[in-house]
């Protein structure tokens, strides 16, 4: 075993090496100076014979404490922009609760790297607050102006030349993905609209990333191959993604942050895109790094397995036909001193997404005064957060045991599929059970979302609604009150 010191001395070095490549990335560049980067007439003609390049960007989460959903989100909309793709052509969803929060600590800007610039600034607010839905959404990615409801109306007007590029940030669970106000964005339902984009005939080709738990069983089983799309997830179907840059690991956010900010899946493909120059990188070697990166050196031994989904062909393609080109990165080589610093730790720089906003609420607690209303505030939200999270695993529990006894009733819940197979058979019987769960036991929430799959196997046993509602109904036996109500908060189906 090395010494305390020697980890230290390494840590310290993976550090530096990191303040460095960034300080070469971002050094002597003026920001607005990038962004104005007349790019389109460095890409020329090229542009139209190859269509036109559009992007939707989706944080799905509200809150201080999920800071680096939006922070993610911001970023990617950077770096498309200094790739050069039009803001007309870049979709951006996300709640817009972050910049001016009372809680950040630098008012009116984002950060997604503890050294990293204000990549606020020029975002356009297409759907924010209440108008970020999956109904929007859909009919944003199918270009149907008139059934998106709020926002600014922009769409995904593509043709069948076009290359369009999909980034999702947020929580998930099994066969779903946050959204700031319920309902949430269920897998199938996804995978239809990509067929009906696909039937439209209005895109050449599309790439997918998605950052958020579980993430793969979006598409596990379910995405073929044959739409012309190819997507990567942070996590395989069973397994947690990871927040990164948080208080207390190194590299840490300065120390007025209080908040994670970013992911680790997320800021692996932001930063390899900004370093690289992408007229040469594809999007395998992209997702190879990116893997490598999120993977801890490949041990797994925390982090996450970054997966392929759909027509994977595509992959040999480069990743400027999707993000575009910074003339900056032009002399940039794919050469192995040029990766991305790794760290030896991934455990001292990665939480858990479920766990992010517990460690949001522990540093506030942490920092703030003995007897103070913020130290009071604090320790009231850590032990609601925890009084909900104890309520729906056991409420989960119990509705198994009481479908399938105490012996099998776990082994049921927890099973998961092949590779290869989806998350359940009937999809609208999922949505079923979340109902029936939710109005006798209260919202499930972000961290809720953790027990999808236990929903979708009670399905696969073909447990009828009758049921479930009976067994529901003995395991919840006060339905919550206030904003824990579904009817109050409205399902997450
Ligand atoms: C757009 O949405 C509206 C309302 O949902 C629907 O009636 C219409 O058929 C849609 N148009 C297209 C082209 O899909
Ligand atoms: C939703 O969109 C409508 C129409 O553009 C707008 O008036 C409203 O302010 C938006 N809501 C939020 C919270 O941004
Ligand atoms: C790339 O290298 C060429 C040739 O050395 C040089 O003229 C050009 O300025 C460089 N471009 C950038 C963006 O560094």
């Amino acid at each position: 075993m090395r010494s305390f010191k020697e980890t230290q001395l390494g840590l310290l070095c993976s550090v530096l090496l990191l303040v460095l490549s960034i300080g070469v990335a971002e050094g002597g560049r003026d920001w607005n100076s990038i962004i104005k980067l007349p790019t389109d007439a460095v890409n020329g003609g090229e542009d139209d014979k190859r269509g036109t390049r559009w992007a939707v960007l989706v944080a799905g989460s509200y809150g201080y404490w999920n800071y680096r959903h939006q922070a993610d989100i911001c970023h990617a909309y950077q770096v498309l922009k200094r790739g050069g793709l039009k803001e007309e052509n870049i979709v951006v969803f996300m709640y817009d609760d972050i910049a001016d929060n009372e809680e950040n600590p630098r008012q009116g800007t984002i950060i997604n790297h503890p050294q990293g610039a204000d990549i606020y600034a020029g975002v356009p607010k297409d759907y924010t607050g209440e108008n970020v839905t999956v109904e929007n959404l859909f009919a944003v990615l199918l270009g149907n102006k008139s059934s998106v409801k709020g926002g600014s109306g922009k769409v995904v007007d593509s043709g069948p030349n076009d290359h369009i590029f999909i980034y999702y940030s947020d929580h998930g669970g099994a066969g779903v993905l946050g959204m700031p106000l319920p309902p949430y964005l269920y897998a199938h339902d996804f995978v239809q609209i990509l067929k009906k984009k696909h039937n439209a005939g209005t895109y050449k080709e599309m790439v997918i990333y998605i950052e958020a738990c579980e993430s793969g069983s979006i598409f596990e089983g379910l995405l073929p191959k044959d739409l012309n799309i190819y997507a990567t997830t942070a996590a395989n179907a069973e397994e947690n993604s990871w927040g990164t840059y948080c208080p207390g690991m190194e590299p840490s956010p300065p120390p007025e942050y209080d908040t994670c900010l970013g992911d680790l899946y997320s800021v692996a493909w932001m930063e390899d895109s900004e370093m690289h120059n992408l007229k040469e990188e594809t999007l395998k070697q992209q997702y190879n790094l990116v893997k490598r990166r999120t993977s801890n050196l490949d041990t797994y031994m925390t982090g996450s397995h970054v997966m392929q989904y759909g027509d994977v062909t595509i992959s040999k393609e480069q990743l400027y036909l999707y993000m575009g080109f910074d003339p900056a990165n032009a002399n940039a080589t794919l050469a192995p001193e040029n990766n991305l610093p790794l760290f030896e730790d991934i455990e001292a720089r990665a939480i858990n997404q479920r766990d992010a906003d517990l460690l949001y609420f522990w540093q506030k607690y942490k920092k703030s005064k003995e007897g103070s209303s913020e130290k009071l505030d604090a320790q009231e939200k850590i032990l609601e957060f925890m009084t909900r999270r104890m309520h729906l695993d056991r409420s989960v529990q119990l509705v198994g045991n009481l479908l399938f006894g105490v012996e099998k009733g776990p082994a049921v819940l927890n099973f998961v599929r092949r590779p290869g197979e989806p998350l359940v058979d009937d999809w609208d019987c999922l949505k079923t059970m979340v109902r029936t769960f939710e109005s006798h036991c209260g919202s499930l929430f972000q961290y809720g979302m953790k027990h999808m799959r236990a929903l979708a196997n009670i399905c696969n046993e073909k447990i009828s609604i009758d049921a479930m509602s009976r067994v529901s109904a003995q395991a919840c036996t006060q339905v919550p009150s206030g904003y824990l109500s579904s009817l109050q908060r409205g399902f997450s189906a």
